[in-house]
């Protein structure tokens, strides 16, 4: 596909409901008692892959709309074993959230992916789930993944890397478990689990680096209301900041302040930021963020921040490729390990666009001239967050990127370029 400049980004937009929430409410309300109703469901192909694994498992969910639904849960302990493995797709919070909740089920599952989820590592979870009891192989950390439940204990479990995945999976398990289930974290990670939990009736404590849940007998929450995801208004947000001339609006997204780092650092780069009617959504903080472009200067982003931008991260290189100055990302070697390998993906790919960024072991190191990129051929190797990448790149360049595997975007935000579209004025 090929993406042309454009001469600004500007107006009012709404992104999908937030992907991370959009997983957790599924599959909670799978393991709920009765009925719970989600409205602004994330739709797109990783979530659609959670749907159709808690049907699988015997929870009903009826489709009311693109973003309404309703799951009828069958209690805590109640999934069933399906006749065949279930699909993850590409989806790495759906494979590693679902191994938590199955590990305290009555049955044998099988978690299969797609390619780039089958080259994830995936013993970061099962290594803690079998220390609560529960039979859980990898194929050489891998998946296919192989969870037999079991009556679990609880643990307490410190992990040696910061993942909001990790941490989930084992929170799952531990409302199965039998007694109090206590994660210390390296450094906060998304909270959504825990909020979700707690509004549910489940019994947990947060700390500053740790989180306990105790075993619940019965969970209920008759509505979820889900805030816009921030990861998909990221690409907007930062194409308005740099192209010159631009102006945007995107309401009613997600502000949790464990996802919204960007915001801090597009801050301290000089970005014109406003935020409006900050108020709750589904227990979540939401408001309207107002972005309008300005001339930016490098940056440093450190290790403590990282969990808090981890998925914008590669969207960090391209404004700082377009700031005054160095930049410098340190301690993000787990970008390594997403649906690809990020910090090669981003810095190859940037570099064949004119942008002075290299990839370190852990991070990035770009030198930012304060003009337009030139353009190029952007390959999105499969991954939503590169192909969305290529395309802020592409409309603020000089000459347009030739963008390969744009249709990656539909693992998160299907309707992206259309957004996209919408928003450019040419
Ligand atoms: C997610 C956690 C993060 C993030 C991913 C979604 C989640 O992964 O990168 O896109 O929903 O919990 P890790 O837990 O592996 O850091």
């Amino acid at each position: 596909m090929r993406v042309e400049p454009v001469r600004a980004l500007i107006g009012h937009v709404a992104v999908p409901g937030d992907k991370s929430i959009s997983h957790r409410a599924v599959l909670l309300g799978a393991v709920f008692e009765g009925e719970t109703r989600i409205s602004g469901f994330g739709r797109s192909a990783d979530t659609e892959a959670t749907i159709a694994a808690v049907r699988a498992l015997g929870a009903e969910v009826d489709e009311l709309d693109v973003d309404t639904l309703t799951v009828r849960g069958v209690g805590l302990r109640g999934l069933s074993e399906p006749g065949s493995p279930i699909e993850c797709g590409n989806s790495g919070t759906l494979m590693r959230l679902l191994a938590g909740l199955l590990a305290g089920q009555r049955g044998s599952f099988e978690l299969v992916g797609d390619a780039s989820l089958a080259a994830r590592p995936m013993e970061r979870v099962a290594e803690p789930l079998r220390r609560m009891g529960a039979r859980v192989e990898t194929t050489d950390g891998h998946a296919p993944v192989l969870v037999e439940g079991a009556e679990l204990g609880a643990i307490d479990y410190e992990l040696p890397v910061a993942s909001a995945q990790v941490k989930s999976a084992i929170l799952l398990a531990g409302v199965l478990a039998s007694g109090e289930t206590t994660v210390v974290e390296p450094l906060p990670t998304r909270d959504h689990t825990e909020r979700l939990l707690e509004r549910a009736g489940a019994s947990v404590t947060r700390r500053p680096q740790s989180v306990s849940v105790r075993s619940a007998s019965r969970l209920v929450l008759d509505e979820v209301e889900i805030p816009g995801d921030f990861s998909s208004a990221a690409p907007l947000l930062v194409a308005a900041a740099i192209v010159p001339g631009s102006d945007l609006t995107v309401h009613g997204v997600g502000l949790n302040p464990r996802r919204t780092g960007l915001l801090d650092v597009l801050e301290r780069m000089g970005a014109r930021l406003a935020i409006y009617n900050r108020r709750s959504v589904g227990g979540e903080p939401a408001g309207d963020v107002q972005i309008r472009a300005s001339e930016l200067v490098g940056a440093t982003v450190s290790r403590e921040e990282i969990p808090s931008l981890v998925d914008e991260l590669p969207l960090f290189a391209l404004a700082a490729a377009h700031a005054r100055g160095g930049s410098i990302v340190r301690g993000a070697g787990e970008l390594r390990l997403k649906e690809t390998d990020r910090i090669d993906g981003v810095a190859e790919g940037l570099r064949r666009l004119g942008g002075h960024v290299r990839g370190t072991a852990d991070g990035f190191r770009i030198r930012g001239v304060p003009t337009r990129i030139r353009g190029g051929a952007f390959d999105a190797r499969g991954d939503h967050r590169l192909a969305m990448l290529g395309a802020v790149a592409g409309i603020s360049s000089i000459e347009g990127v030739e963008l390969e595997g744009a249709e990656a975007v539909a693992t998160s935000f299907p309707g992206f370029f259309r957004v996209l579209e919408q928003l450019s004025a040419v």
